[in-house]
């Protein structure tokens, strides 16, 4: 018998995301109403943040609930991030402001599921990945985007379903929290893992970072904790 080596994962980009949260930890109201109920002060932390990546990453519900362009407001001349739009349904309007806005190259993952015609529609707008799986493969997304477009540093701006994949496969490093001074309150309203439902498979373990008071919110910077395995001998 002769020893072999392990495959290695692929190269994947530190994956930060950014959230704000309501004191009872909602996302959203029940109507998935846009997420517009933290500070400017806070918006301006979001455009922050964005700057220090790579890639800025979104669910497809998230970029239509709130038109986000994915942009840096008032950058010009420097690198912006890429913007990366995930959607298993492949129901995106090619209408949508973002595909309107110049700006950084724009890179799809979906599914088989994706409408031939909007596929037809945003091949001259973005590159589009079509995975087999009937759910986009994240940590495939990630080492596509690692190798290909050289991504090291990512941020997930949401929404709550899309982070709760990310984190169910184990692929998160780093969470922003703004927390905000209000309760929703809804069962039905999202968290930032989603709407309340099953648990994960395993639970995410935090470690605070940072922690700043900033008006009436509580703006906060987490990291993953993973244990270290052991090295076979
Ligand atoms: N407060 C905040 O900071 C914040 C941030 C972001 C969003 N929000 C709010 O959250 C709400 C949207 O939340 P949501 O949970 O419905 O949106 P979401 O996370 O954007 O929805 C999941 C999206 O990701 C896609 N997706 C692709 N691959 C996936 C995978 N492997 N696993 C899971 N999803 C995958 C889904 O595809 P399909 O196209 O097939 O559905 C869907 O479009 C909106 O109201 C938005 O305003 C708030």
């Amino acid at each position: 018998m002769s020893s072999r080596a392990l495959p290695k994962t692929p190269p994947r980009p530190f994956v930060t995301a950014n959230f704000a949260v309501t004191a009872d930890g909602r996302i959203s109201t029940r109507n998935f109403t846009p997420s517009d109920f933290s500070s400017k002060r806070d918006k301006r932390r979001l455009v922050k943040i964005r700057a220090t990546c790579d890639a800025v990453l979104v669910g497809g519900r998230t970029l239509a609930a709130d038109t986000m362009t994915l942009g840096i407001p008032g950058v010009r001349g420097k690198k912006l991030p890429l913007r990366v739009i995930v959607s298993n349904s492949g129901r995106i309007a090619p209408t949508l402001r973002v595909f309107e806005k110049p700006g950084a190259p724009i890179v799809i993952f979906t599914t088989r599921k994706m409408p031939a015609k909007t596929r037809d529609a945003l091949a001259s707008v973005a590159d589009i990945f079509i995975h087999p799986t009937p759910v986009v493969d994240l940590a495939l997304a990630l080492a596509i985007l690692r190798a290909d477009y050289g991504v090291k540093r990512l941020v997930c701006e949401g929404g709550g379903t899309l982070l709760r994949s990310f984190a169910a496969a184990d692929l998160l490093d780093e969470i922003h929290l703004t927390f905000c001074p209000l309760i929703f309150g809804g069962s039905a309203a999202p968290t930032l893992s989603g709407v309340p439902g099953k648990f994960l498979p395993k639970s995410t373990q935090l470690k605070l970072i940072e922690m700043k008071r900033a008006g009436d919110e509580c703006l906060t910077r987490w990291s993953v904790v993973r244990k270290k395995t052991r090295t076979a001998k």
